[in-house]
């Protein structure tokens, strides 16, 4: 496919378009052309160049992949075949062997990366730590060691809960090195969903840290691992890193300081390679069921993924300091705070707190002291930038800036703008990337420095990536519908299965269209081949940019002994992108008040997590639903919305329930 982009050779101002013309239109035609600048200094710079890798990457995929794979991974063992796909199982790269921790810091060593920093690190009370290249090969070695003498083998799952910290990447990579499976659990998580996830995946040792700290306060993480670890007997160890200094509770026999298991660990560690397809991490993510899907991620193609899309996504540079504003509990902060980066051997900033602790300006003072030049956030943060206001912005720099990027849900074009004219001062192009826990790497984005930006558009897809709009049927759509998005070939940072599930991987990806891989996303594409992604069209809500499955919500509030049927539904919020409302019907005889309210709330938040909490509890005498007993989301979702309950109702088998839950506040 090759996008058509001679409408944009135009500038902005000649693209003013008549009133007649419907919003979407107007919005297509906004477009921002990369500086002179910007494209002299570019990895990639200019339109020509894209088209010409993409073409290759498309029609001769395995040759394309190929170069890239030899050149950019250091490999114990050649690979004798690039792709095995035998949908929907994909195996890249087989017959090679390599390390992935290697990878990313071993080959560093010995060049003029061996002093660099990899990793700067700014605690939430200001504390900055700073560790080289060589700095933290010493420190993974010696956990690597620690492991070992532990019993830790390769294929071993391995789950970690912590704070924003060096310690969380050190524990990454030395998984890597052993081979052993991580699964990060993000820090918001409960001791409940902690628990479901170490049974789940059979972990047998636990990193987490006494604590960690988040707007002043600490979240308590070794307390919840205790409580997971009631119920989870997989796990035969915990090491806990000391950040907070609050008390805890150590287990003689399971539990052990982090800094005492390190003393009289060695330094070097010699790391065996692995398969190319050996197991990489396991992470949960939700999907439409009540149990979150463990998606496994392997070796080197996840490896290649990362590493090349960061190069060319990020524009990196040898001077770049990169900060990206994810965790590292979700897949961004997997590829692109650790894979992806130290793999091109760049200079990671990483922050451990809330962006508006102490002041709202917390991001903008980091930027100016630590000359940071690569900034990634998501909208849900730049809609809380825009709404704290301009003036905790306009008094710092922000002058090291030179590229900034987007991910996690659609950009309005609004606050793209704002993105790009307030922190970006007009001068820093910006990367909207779409992308999936299941991709594991950037799939759709204008490369900078060779795509025109339209806003709120995350426009052409990456190397190798065949997205398509498709009908029910899977047909292609005209350009400008709307439609299903897939992803018509494999690619190597693909996920590989579900953990344990692979018929639940075959089912939720590959049967709609077979053997196809369907995204899950609505999307369109535009006259000139730029993709607008609509959102997910299942029963997964994105909330501050965080997938949250109303399944899950639902099971969680289902355990709760006065609900006797839940449903959630997503509802469009300002801040939040959608907010999270639950329709709750009472056991016979209890009464609603504003105490079960808050009861529940808690409940959903002490099941999932504090981000899964709905924002609106509402009771409802009974749920409309079908004559067999279906729950219809869709009239639900027009009520949350606080809209009239319009579409086919014909289905319906009491109508009285509408008014009903219409009255209801
Ligand atoms: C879903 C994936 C990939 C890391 C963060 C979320 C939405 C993601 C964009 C974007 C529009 C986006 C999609 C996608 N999404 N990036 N740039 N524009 N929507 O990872 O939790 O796996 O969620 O996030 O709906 O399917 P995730």
């Amino acid at each position: 496919m090759a996008p058509d982009l001679r409408a944009l050779q135009t500038t902005p101002k000649a693209l003013n378009v008549t009133k007649k013309k419907t919003a979407s239109v107007t919005r297509e035609k906004q477009v921002f052309k990369p500086s002179a600048e910007f494209q002299r200094q570019a990895n990639l710079g200019s339109y020509a160049a894209y088209k010409k890798l993409y073409n290759e990457s498309v029609n001769i995929p395995e040759k394309f992949w190929e170069r890239q794979a030899k050149e950019l991974l250091v490999w114990r063992k050649p690979f004798k075949k690039v792709l095995q796909w035998d949908a929907p199982h994909a195996k890249w790269f087989t017959g090679g062997k390599l390390n992935v921790s290697e990878n990313c810091l071993d080959r560093h060593l010995g060049t003029a990366r061996e002093n660099k920093a990899a990793l700067i690190f700014e605690g939430e009370p200001g504390d900055v730590r700073t560790i080289t290249y060589k700095q933290l090969h010493f420190h993974v070695c010696r956990l690597a060691h620690i492991f070992e003498n532990m019993g830790i083998v390769a294929g071993d799952r391995v789950a970690l809960y912590l704070p924003m910290i060096p310690e969380a990447v050190i524990a990454m990579l030395a998984c890597a090195r052993v081979g052993a499976v991580h699964t990060v659990i993000f820090g918001g998580f409960s001791a409940e969903a902690i628990k479901d996830r170490l049974n789940d995946c059979k972990a047998k040792l636990v990193i987490t840290a006494d604590g960690g700290w988040r707007r002043g306060k600490v979240i308590e993480l070794k307390t919840n691992v205790d409580k997971a670890l009631n119920d989870a007997p997989s796990v035969q160890s915990v090491i806990v890193v000391k950040r907070t200094g609050t008390p805890v509770n150590m287990i003689e026999g399971r539990d052990m300081w982090w800094k005492e298991a390190w003393e009289g660990a060695p330094n070097k560690h010699d790391a065996k390679a692995f398969d190319s397809e050996h197991p990489l991490f396991i992470l949960y993510t939700s999907g439409s069921t009540g149990k979150p899907k463990g998606v496994l991620h392997t070796s080197a193609g996840y490896l290649l993924g990362a590493k090349l899309s960061s190069h060319y996504v990020f524009d990196l540079k040898e001077t770049d300091r990169y900060f990206c504003s994810a965790d590292i509990g979700w897949i961004t902060g997997h590829s692109y705070v650790v894979y992806g980066l130290l793999s091109n051997g760049s200079t990671v900033f990483l922050y451990e707190g809330a962006p508006n602790q102490p002041e709202p300006d917390r991001f903008w003072h980091m930027i100016d002291r630590h000359g940071i030049t690569i900034l990634y956030t998501a909208p849900t943060a730049i809609r809380a930038f825009m709404r704290w206001g301009d003036n905790y912005v306009l008094r710092h720099r922000l002058d090291s800036l030179r590229l900034l990027g987007s991910v996690g849900e659609p950009i309005s074009p609004e606050a793209w703008k704002w993105f790009h004219k307030l922190i970006g001062k007009g001068r820093c192009p910006i990367v909207d990337t779409w992308w999936q826990t299941e991709t594991g790497a950037i799939m759709i984005v204008p490369l900078p420095g060779s795509a025109p930006m339209k806003p709120g558009s995350a426009s052409l897809p990456f190397f190798g990536v065949v997205p398509k709009i498709v009908d029910e049927k899977g047909k292609e759509v005209p350009r400008g519908t709307e439609g299903k998005l897939i992803i018509a070939k494999p690619w190597p940072s693909m996920l590989r299965t579900l953990w344990g599930d692979d018929e639940r991987f075959a089912k939720t990806y590959f049967s709609d269209y077979p053997g196809i891989y369907f995204t899950g996303d609505g999307a369109k594409q535009d006259k000139d081949g730029y993709f607008w992604i609509i959102g997910r069209v299942d029963d997964v809500l994105n909330i501050s940019g965080h997938r949250i499955g109303t399944a899950e919500v639902e099971a969680a509030l289902a355990t709760h002994p006065a609900v006797a049927e839940a449903a959630a539904v997503g509802r469009p919020d300002e801040l939040k992108g959608q907010a999270l409302v639950v329709f709750v019907t009472l056991k016979t005889g209890l009464t609603s008040s504003d105490k079960l309210k808050d009861e529940l709330r808690a409940h959903v938040g002490r099941e999932i997590g504090a981000h899964a909490k709905p924002d609106t509890v509402r009771f409802a005498a009974g749920l409309p639903k079908t004559r067999s007993g279906k729950i219809m989301r869709r009239i639900l979702k027009e009520i949350a919305a606080g809209r009239e309950v319009k579409g086919d109702t014909s289905t319906l088998d009491d109508f009285s329930v509408i008014a009903a839950l219409q009255s209801e506040d």
